[in-house]
């Protein structure tokens, strides 16, 4: 093998990374939560898929998580079925040790003193990774790459005193992250998929005009009274006898904030839709309050309003399996709209290096029925 050749094959050996051949409309480089804390105690390792990224997670001996990319470098086998002594992840096939935090290759068992094979070369993918608010939080760069030597902040639920109680839920969506999306930002289904006597009811509806201003990577429903049609904010406002403010904001790549304040009470929400598969996503629900709201209670209400959304995906993604062509229209799909611009002008300004370019140029007022 000529010295070209075999530099060529060691580093295919070295890199192994998988990286995606198609674009499947995923934003690398960001934060996703990968799991909830809990599912990793001890020394079990448990698994995930991020933007088609299979991952196996764990914590160390010293409580450190760690994410490793679920596939062992030499062929492939899921490295979850391994064991792990708290501190090393070892191959199942042939024993090739791997430091969990780094990914670095420890030892080859099979190799003997002859060998050359120089093992803190190879490496097993990892990927940064830290908690918040009770998930496994993994920074996902394009596999193959290197994640930034500053990363951004992890996403944090805002919580406004020491006392609250605090509740997290998901469920799967089988849809491409796009419309898992723009159905958690879409204003006009409420009425239609969510009708429950302790939300809103089809005869309720009526018209809204709402302000929106641009933030940074996103934009946001400025402060406003929330809709009178809604049971839980008529509760917020009967408990503290003050008026109700509501803040929603949108940012990319997949969070939507809620913030409802009424005097001394809060309730802080944050739902993301994280892309496992590109017919795949996953909505997580996080939220803390401190109003006198037991967790059971808001659990079973949460719970029926996200498998209301669930089941409507099912039944789209019945219809989006005939490639049908799609509408957006004004004013009840512009937040879709400024969506898709976002994401495009992120892609742009990582590829120019100029600054995003944010779609809307200042605040402004949607109408619709809801
Ligand atoms: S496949 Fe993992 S050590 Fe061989
Ligand atoms: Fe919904």
């Amino acid at each position: 093998m000529s010295e070209a050749a075999r530099k060529a094959t060691e580093n295919a050996e070295i890199r192994g990374d998988g990286a995606p051949q198609t674009d499947t409309g995923f934003l690398w480089d960001f934060w996703y939560p990968a799991i909830p804390s809990r599912r990793i105690r001890g020394r079990n390792l448990a698994t995930a898929m991020l933007l088609e990224v299979p991952l196996v997670l764990g914590r160390t001996s010293e409580g450190k998580t760690f994410a490793m990319r679920d596939s062992c470098p030499h062929r492939g086998i899921p490295l979850s079925y391994g064991h792990f002594d708290g501190k090393n992840l070892e191959c199942s096939y042939h024993g090739w040790e791997f430091d969990a935090c780094s990914g670095q290759c420890l030892a080859i068992p099979s190799l003997t003193s002859h060998d050359k094979l120089k093992v803190e070369r190879i490496s097993a993918g990892h990927f940064p990774c830290e908690e918040r608010d009770g998930y496994v939080w993994v920074y996902m760069n394009v596999p193959g790459t290197r994640p930034p030597e500053r990363l951004p902040a992890v996403p944090e639920l805002e919580k406004f005193n020491g006392r609250y109680k605090m509740t997290r839920l998901e469920c799967e969506l089988p849809s491409h992250i796009d419309h898992g999306i723009i159905g958690l930002m879409d204003p006009a289904h409420g009425p239609f998929v969510h009708q429950s006597w302790f939300w809103r009811t089809k005869a309720s509806i009526h018209e809204k005009a709402k302000q929106f201003e641009p933030i940074p990577n996103g934009f946001r429903m400025s402060p406003h009274k929330p809709s009178s049609n809604s049971a839980p904010y008529k509760l917020l406002a009967k408990f503290t006898g003050e008026t109700v403010t509501t803040t929603i904001d949108f940012v990319l790549p997949n969070l939507r904030t809620e913030i409802d304040r009424s005097g001394k009470l809060w309730f802080s929400s944050r739902a993301t839709v994280t892309p496992v598969r590109r017919d795949l996503c996953r909505i997580d629900f996080v939220a803390a309050w401190n109003l006198p709201l037991p967790v059971s209670i808001f659990r079973v209400f949460a719970g029926i309003f996200l498998r209301q959304d669930q089941q409507t995906m099912i039944r789209q993604a019945e219809g989006l399996k005939h490639n049908p062509r799609l509408m957006l229209i004004d004013d009840a799909d512009r937040p879709a709209k400024w969506y898709f611009a976002l994401k495009q002008n992120l892609i742009e300004s990582r590829r120019t290096g100029k600054p995003l370019a944010h779609p809307m140029e200042g605040p402004v007022t949607l109408r619709w029925r809801s």
